[in-house]
């Protein structure tokens, strides 16, 4: 098949890449001309595990393609599918901004030949496919086409393999044409009995905001219980393990922490509850999963407070992750950029590492953040470690050596890594997310 993708943000370049390594013709179309340089040269402007060895093995097999030249990609392909940044509003009231995705409609609809299916794959509010699809025929009123809706389930850092071996594909379509065109561009994922659900468009782009929504609750819950587990003396991570074990609720994304971030669950909570205000509608356990996210930044700040002896004026204070989660560079919403400057306002000094996510840092964090090279230079000198994101190399620290570094032996882990019971025996002062 041929697949133009239009935008080569984190979902269009993993879902080009992916689709060309199944061996279709992938051309990935992006306005900005360095963007697309860098690509021809073998640069990858994001951080995703696997995904740098992918694109240069299909460029170089001469199945994916990239360019800006949108009148040249867009005749003679399958399906062209819009992968452009859908980012909160500017009018900062919670609605996704889709000025991306119908520029992109507009722009493409000239240059259709055949039948095509255009493709929504960036998250939009339910409804948005119709308008493409009036766009498209406002600018070409002979065009041969179908709008299809395919919500993108991808996790950063696990993209690759989350693409691959999917739980299911969902697709939403309004003819049969445009579902066989997007069963055979999954067709490879038929061999490892993937499930394809066929549904309307507007359940599609609804499922993705529900899937979200629903993971963002549960976060939510289980951050909530881990706080009652800590007035009660009780134990978030048997709990948890306990309640998992119940195939109805399932053993993950039970893991208590500092508040889910991300450019995702943060983003699309908010525009769910938008969305459904417009139909005189709410959605009252995921704002209330919202409030309780803020809580939990919130919450975390007096944790390292109390921990510092109740002032962290003048404290030094050791950050090990900064990312919203590990594998990933991404800084977006991530619960370090409102934990941070809370306690750079009242005194604190910080010294932070993160293996992949510290020029991304510097975007978000306060200009007087020092960077580090290592996690032991972070520890140096400092009143306090904080583990905030659980990256591979934090789970196995010298914890003899993070001691005798330390002012004082306080370790605040904020993703429950080390177990409370060691670090005790270890002459840590230790505290972590609903454990004692
Ligand atoms: C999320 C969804 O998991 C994907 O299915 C979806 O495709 C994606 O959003 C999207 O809409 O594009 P992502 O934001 O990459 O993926 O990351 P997650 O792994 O879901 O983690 C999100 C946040 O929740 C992180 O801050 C993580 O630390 C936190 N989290 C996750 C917890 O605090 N506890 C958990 O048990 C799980």
């Amino acid at each position: 098949m041929n697949i133009t993708m239009i935008g080569t943000g984190y979902v269009g370049l993993v879902t080009g890449t992916c689709f060309s390594e199944f061996g279709h013709h992938v051309i990935c179309v992006d306005k900005i001309d360095e963007k697309i340089d860098k690509l021809r040269s073998g640069h990858i402007p994001i951080y995703e595990p696997g995904l740098k060895p992918l694109v240069q093995k299909n460029v170089e097999e001469g199945r994916l393609k990239f360019t800006t030249d949108l009148a040249a990609s867009v005749p003679g392909a399958d399906a062209v599918f819009i992968a452009v940044g859908t980012p909160a509003s500017r009018r900062g009231d919670g609605y996704a901004d889709l000025s991306y995705i119908y520029e992109a409609a507009g722009e493409l609809a000239p240059y259709l030949e055949g039948y095509t299916v255009i493709v929504d794959k960036s998250t939009v509010p339910v409804g948005t496919a119709r308008q493409v699809e009036r766009i498209i025929k406002e600018n070409n009123a002979q065009a041969d086409f179908d709008v299809a809706s395919n919500p993108e389930f991808l996790r950063e850092g696990a993209a690759i393999n989350d693409f691959m071996r999917p739980d299911r594909v969902v697709i939403g379509v309004s003819s049969k044409r445009a579902e066989k065109v997007l069963r055979d561009i999954y067709k490879p994922l038929y061999l490892i009995e993937t499930p394809i659900v066929c549904t309307t468009i507007e359940t599609a782009e609804l499922t993705k905001y529900a899937a979200n929504a629903f993971l963002a609750i549960k976060i939510s819950f289980i951050n909530e219980i881990a706080n009652v587990c800590e007035v009660v003396d009780a134990d978030i991570t048997a709990l948890a393990k306990a309640i998992g074990m119940d195939k109805r609720i399932g053993p993950k994304f039970l893991h208590p922490g500092p508040g889910y971030g991300g450019s995702c669950f943060p983003k699309d909570t908010m525009a769910l509850m938008r969305i459904v205000q417009e139909y005189g509608e709410n959605v009252r356990l995921v704002e209330a999963a919202v409030e309780v996210n803020a809580a939990q930044k919130a919450r975390m700040v007096k944790k390292i407070r109390d921990m510092l002896g109740g002032s962290e004026a003048g404290k030094t204070i050791a950050f090990l992750g900064l990312t919203f989660k590990p594998e990933t560079d991404d800084m977006r919403e991530s619960p370090s950029i409102s934990i941070i400057p809370a306690l750079m306002e009242k005194g604190a000094r910080i010294k932070a590492h993160d293996p992949k996510g510290m020029e991304e840092a510097k975007k978000y964090l306060p200009s007087g953040v020092e960077y580090v090279a290592n996690s032991y230079e972070a520890c140096d000198h400092a009143d306090a470690v904080v583990l905030m994101t659980e990256w591979n190399q934090y789970r196995a620290l010298d914890l003899e050596k993070v001691k005798k570094l330390l002012n004082e032996p306080v370790f605040i882990d904020l993703r429950n890594v080390y177990d409370p019971k060691t670090m005790k025996e270890l002459g840590f002062r230790y505290t972590s997310v609903g454990r004692k």
